[in-house]
């Protein structure tokens, strides 16, 4: 299925990086003069994510590696007397309209569907009353930073935070995932609304997605700078392509389990047992299967350099991923693999690789601290030198999560 659209939101430069309070403060009189002034308004703010180790490992049961960043969704938020709920956007004129006691079952195929999935789950568990929500922020769509997360969690803490909800984070996490499987129909996994609920500011989150537990992971800003670099090639419609990745995948572990005791995911099935029984497998779903089975042996590689801070070994990992998402996984492009080729290249870069799902967006790049300029200078003229455009950049800085802001 082809996924619609979170909101098309700016890009990654220009406007987008002016700070959190002048932004907060232009979004707020823009749900004024949307839904009418007043002082009962309330403002929050819900992080995107950079995915950096574990590359479509979450729906196979493996472990993955990433942060939240410091761009997000503004959610402007007013309760009303009645049990109307009003969804709109700063970004187009699609607004749903409707009441509480009689949402539609279905989805829409508009951005809308998102926050509606959660106020679904939610009026099962005490939303009794009505509001008005005004979506906005600073997070580009189909870049692969997750702007579905951002906005379902954000929806989720933004409702239990006005009406009292009394929810866990768990509960909001569970209730994003809920809004984007049970009602969008994608069938990711639980990596990007964990990342973006369970965020802490200098540091990555260690998820292991079999059992769901986790730990947080420091981040040393100091030596290491997280920056993307945008391809311009929209995902939105690589949707169907996610979700025959997550067959493939389902596909190959059907086949290999009764070969292997106490396998209980595809994660568990190690490269030994794989290469033992992979004639069994149909060539695209082998390579799929030797993506992750890889992918999971070099996430916790990644884990032990982060925690040995080895640079070296930390980047050389990333980079491996992005080798084995062109030939393995194919969920690779040439603007994606022009970008990393170029960044391996450059000098300060630790590392490079799509993040995201893939099928265009942005890459990640690590990139040595102080070193950044130099850094993307040559990725940039690489990328403008073949496409004739200059790909936007950016640097992210962690985030502590979803949360209240003045306005
Ligand atoms: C998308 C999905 C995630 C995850 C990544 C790939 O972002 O939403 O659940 O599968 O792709 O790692």
């Amino acid at each position: 299925m082809t996924r619609p659209q979170v909101l098309p939101t700016p890009g990654l430069s220009d406007d987008a990086a002016a700070p959190t309070e002048t932004l907060a403060r232009r979004h707020a009189e823009a749900f004024d003069a949307r839904f009418g002034a007043g002082d009962d308004v309330r403002l929050f703010l819900s992080p995107g994510r950079v995915n950096l180790f574990g590359g479509h490992l979450d729906y196979n049961g493996g472990p993955v590696l990433p942060t939240a960043i410091d761009r997000g969704t503004f959610i402007a938020l007013r309760r009303r007397s009645d049990d109307e709920v009003r969804l709109a956007s700063v970004f187009g004129d699609a607004t749903f309209e409707g009441s509480l006691d009689r949402l539609p079952s279905e989805r829409t195929g508009s951005w809308f569907d998102y926050p509606l999935g959660v106020v679904r789950g939610l009026h099962g568990r005490g939303l009794t009353e009505g509001f008005d929500i005004l979506y906005g922020g600073n997070l580009p769509v189909g870049a692969g930073l997750s702007s579905s997360a951002s906005i379902c969690v954000g929806t989720a803490y933004a409702l239990d935070q006005s009406f009292a909800l009394g929810l866990s984070v768990a509960d909001r996490v569970d209730v994003a995932l809920d809004a984007e499987r049970g009602f969008v129909g994608v069938q990711c996994g639980i990596m990007d609304p964990y990342a973006v609920g369970f965020a802490r500011p200098g540091h990555v989150l260690w998820l292991d997605c079999k059992d769901r537990s986790f730990e947080h992971l420091p981040l040393d800003f100091d030596r290491l700078s997280i920056g993307v670099v945008d391809s311009g090639v929209q995902r939105a419609l690589a949707r169907g392509e996610f979700n025959r990745r997550v067959s493939e995948c389902a596909e190959a572990f059907r086949i290999l389990a009764p070969k292997v005791e106490g396998a209980d995911v595809l994660r568990d099935i190690t490269r030994e047992q794989l290469d033992e029984h992979e004639h069994l497998l149909p060539d695209v779903v082998r390579r799929r299967a030797r993506h992750v089975v890889d992918e999971v042996a070099r996430t916790f590689d990644a884990r032990d350099a982060f925690l040995s801070g080895d640079l070296e070994r930390l980047g050389r990992t990333m980079t491996a991923t992005h080798r084995s998402f062109q030939t393995n996984y194919e969920c690779s492009c040439e603007e994606l693999d022009v970008l990393v080729d170029a960044a391996v290249e450059s000098p300060g870069v630790i590392g490079a690789r799509l993040t995201g799902a893939g099928f265009g967006g942005c890459v990640v790049v690590l990139v040595a601290a102080g070193r950044e300029e130099e850094a993307t200078g040559g990725i940039v003229r690489a990328f403008e030198a073949r496409y004739g455009k200059r790909p936007p950049v950016a640097f992210f800085q962690g985030d502590e999560g979803p949360r209240g802001i003045d306005r």
